[in-house]
């Protein structure tokens, strides 16, 4: 059974992590791995370009600054040119099929271990996350994004999010 839940939390791992994602795709199952790319399903990062995750990282960093809820758990510089939002930015962008500069400069995302360090509970998550998907909101509305790439990129943040409370 423990055998059975570890494989199961490894191949969500690795689908949170590291498939590059299609907004027109059915979804895969189990969160195993996005379907294969094809030229008929461009992938999120194809059709919307970098400039909505920058603002969707921006808005988010710039609304923990002021959630005193779980602000303490953050690096001090939030702005727009701290390592925080780079790094975030450009794991979303790496993530959804966008260039993978993430990986490049820091290696495999680790996600859950890399939040190992940060003490997430279900409250930090339901904080974390309330402030992404209003960031989302409010990028769809100024890039236009469409609903298709704006549910799945929500879809995203929730499942993740879950996945990274490591704190009863
Ligand atoms: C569930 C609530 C979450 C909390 C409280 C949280 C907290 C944090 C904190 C404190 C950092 C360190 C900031 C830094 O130095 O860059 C961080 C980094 C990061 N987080 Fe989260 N996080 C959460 C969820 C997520 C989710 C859902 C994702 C992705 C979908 C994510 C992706 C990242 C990435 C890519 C980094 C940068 C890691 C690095 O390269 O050092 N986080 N997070």
């Amino acid at each position: 059974m423990r055998a059975i839940f570890l494989s199961l939390m490894a191949s969500m791992l690795w689908a949170c992590e590291t498939a590059s994602s299609r907004c027109a795709s059915p979804p895969p199952a189990m969160m195993n791995q996005s379907p294969p790319p094809t030229n008929a399903t461009p992938s999120v990062y194809e059709q919307i370009g970098a400039a909505p995750f920058a603002t969707l990282v921006e808005l988010h960093y710039q609304r923990i600054d002021k959630d005193t809820r779980i602000r303490a758990m953050f690096p001090e510089d939030l702005s727009p040119a701290s390592e925080a939002v780079r790094n975030l930015r450009e794991f979303f962008i790496q993530y959804f099929g966008g260039p993978q500069e993430y990986s490049a400069r820091k290696g495999h995302p680790r996600l859950r271990a890399r939040h190992m360090g940060f003490k997430i509970d279900q409250a930090a998550r339901e904080a974390w996350l309330e402030h992404a998907l209003a960031s989302l909101e409010d990028s769809a509305l100024k890039h236009n994004i469409p609903a298709a790439c704006k549910a799945e990129i929500g879809e995203y943040l929730f499942r993740v999010s879950q996945f990274m409370i490591n704190t009863d």
